[in-house]
């Protein structure tokens, strides 16, 4: 495999399809009735690690730093017990594909990534999940986690923008790859840190009914593989379709 697929429907596997199609109750429209879901067995195993070589190949030479560490001031400023306040930190490497004349975006489209990111099956993927419209244009980004990256409490809650301050759907892809020991999604239900979710997968799906509060835990690699240990993230973000 030289570029991802075409359709986003030829990189799942049997399942995958059969979820894409609808064909399984407790999944369609799960995320109308919780905010949180993962698919695991959806996407086909060989294609997964082809896909994440040629993320690696391909989009590594133009990953970005993304890193906002926890300000001093969150405790030198802090004059009240218990009023502590933390902005949103992070640590990771991503590729924005959000300008077409990036050379990100170009690499990005030299292996296929964004057509398949366009393309019919993975807005209708992210629909199915939703159980409603999704605006047929979705924004899309790719994030890469080496070892200790990762992503502090923070909600994804976009009060700023009209079409998305009533909340919007994030689906992700996740290809991890072998030197990843571990790295851990942790989310709120019901006004406390409640569930802990494995993230460390080669072809898991998980989608977001957005804002909640989550964390992504900082990346842990096997002993000896910290130079390859890499959480590869492709990320779409849908929007509701108009009324
Ligand atoms: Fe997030």
């Amino acid at each position: 495999m030289n570029r991802f697929p075409r359709e986003f429907a030829d990189i799942l596997s049997r399942r995958g399809r059969r979820l894409l199609e609808g064909g399984e109750p407790a999944v369609a429209g799960a995320l109308g009735r919780t905010q949180f879901v993962a698919l695991s067995g959806a996407v086909d195993a060989a294609k997964a690690r082809a896909a994440r070589g040629l993320l690696e190949a391909a989009l590594a030479p133009h990953l970005v730093a993304l890193e906002r560490g926890i300000p001093p001031e969150s405790i030198t400023g802090q004059t009240r017990n218990h009023q502590e306040r933390l902005i949103k930190t992070v640590r990771v490497r991503t590729a924005y594909l959000e300008r077409r004349g990036s050379r990100a975006w170009q690499a990005a489209e030299r292996i296929g990534l964004v057509a398949m990111t366009g393309s019919d099956t993975w807005h209708r993927f992210a629909e199915m999940l939703a159980g409603r419209a999704l605006d047929r244009r979705s924004g899309r980004q790719v994030l890469c986690y080496g070892p200790g990256d990762y992503a502090g409490p923070h909600t994804d809650h976009h009060p700023e923008d009209p079409r998305a301050r009533d909340g919007y759907v994030d689906m992700h892809l996740t290809l991890a790859g072998p030197g990843v020991a571990h790295q851990w999604l942790v989310y709120a239900e019901g006004g406390h840190f409640r569930h802990v979710l494995d993230v460390n997968t080669a072809g898991g799906i998980t989608a977001y009914r957005l804002p909640f509060w989550h964390y992504t835990t900082p990346l842990v690699a096997k002993p000896g593989r910290e130079r390859t240990a890499h959480r590869w993230v492709v990320l779409g973000t849908f929007r509701y379709a108009a009324a």
